[in-house]
């Protein structure tokens, strides 16, 4: 919580619309013209529109960080955050090469997270939460683009992005750490579990999902 109320942040990137297009809005599927009990509708820069009421609903519903992301292109207004738990990320270059990335060594980071207490931010909050598999160790190649790759890794890390709370696909397991939607790859010198390497896709993936996180190189630099 940033201080402000949830009306006052959704305000904060929107503009109000004089007269509303015959269009529905995405969020309740009820014309944003219409005589829906939803105050609104408003814009956002990016042009999208829904009922204001319903901005706020959405943004009640997530980690009410101060930002808003548009539902429609996914644009986020403000800077976006998660619910990571605390704990700590470290890195350093191992001197050996990555199957696929023979002409550099490799970065290794180490997440560390003890289990704990859900806070208010967590599916169940006073709840206790697990962690599984940690220190869980991670593989970059100590490339140019491996080392954007890292830099923005470590803004997200700040932003709580990494992992969440929440019920592991992989074991079933609920009110545990979990990889967030930003890809790692957890296997060194093998593939078994299709999260290591070769992979010549994975460093632009994961820029992608960054990007989708609100993480670009321009936050790399500000750091
Ligand atoms: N390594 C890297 N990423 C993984 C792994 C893995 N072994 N297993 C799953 N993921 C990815 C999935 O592809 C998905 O995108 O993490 C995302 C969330 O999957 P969950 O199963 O919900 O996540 P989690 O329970 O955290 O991961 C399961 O990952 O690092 C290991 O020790 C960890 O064995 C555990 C496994
Ligand atoms: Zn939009």
């Amino acid at each position: 919580r940033k201080g402000k109320t949830p009306e006052e942040v959704v305000k904060k990137y929107l503009q109000k619309v004089k007269s509303p297009p015959e269009e529905d809005c995405t969020i309740c599927m009820e014309p944003l013209g219409g005589p829906s009990g939803y105050k609104g509708p408003g814009v956002g820069p990016c042009g999208h529109q829904y009922h204001f009421q319903c901005l706020v609903a959405m943004y009640n519903n997530g980690n009410k960080d101060g930002s808003l992301q548009c539902p429609t292109c996914k644009t986020i207004y403000g800077v976006k955050t998660g619910n990571q738990p605390a704990g700590k990320m470290e890195y350093h270059v191992i001197p050996h090469s990555l199957p696929g990335h023979p002409d550099c060594k490799s970065v290794r980071i180490i997440y560390n997270i003890p289990p704990g207490i859900q806070g208010p931010e967590h599916p169940n909050p006073g709840k206790p939460f697990t962690a599984r598999g940690f220190p869980r160790h991670c593989y970059l190649p100590d490339s140019e683009k491996g080392r954007k790759v890292l830099r923005l890794l470590l803004v997200a890390w700040d932003r709580r992005l990494i992992f969440s709370v929440g019920t592991s696909s992989t074991t079933g397991e609920s009110d545990t750490v979990i990889w967030n939607e930003v890809h790692h790859k957890t296997e060194f010198g093998s593939n078994l579990t299709g999260h290591g390497f070769p992979d010549p896709g994975h460093l632009d993936n994961v820029l992608e999902e960054l990007r989708a996180q609100g993480i670009t190189e321009d936050d790399a630099m500000m750091e």
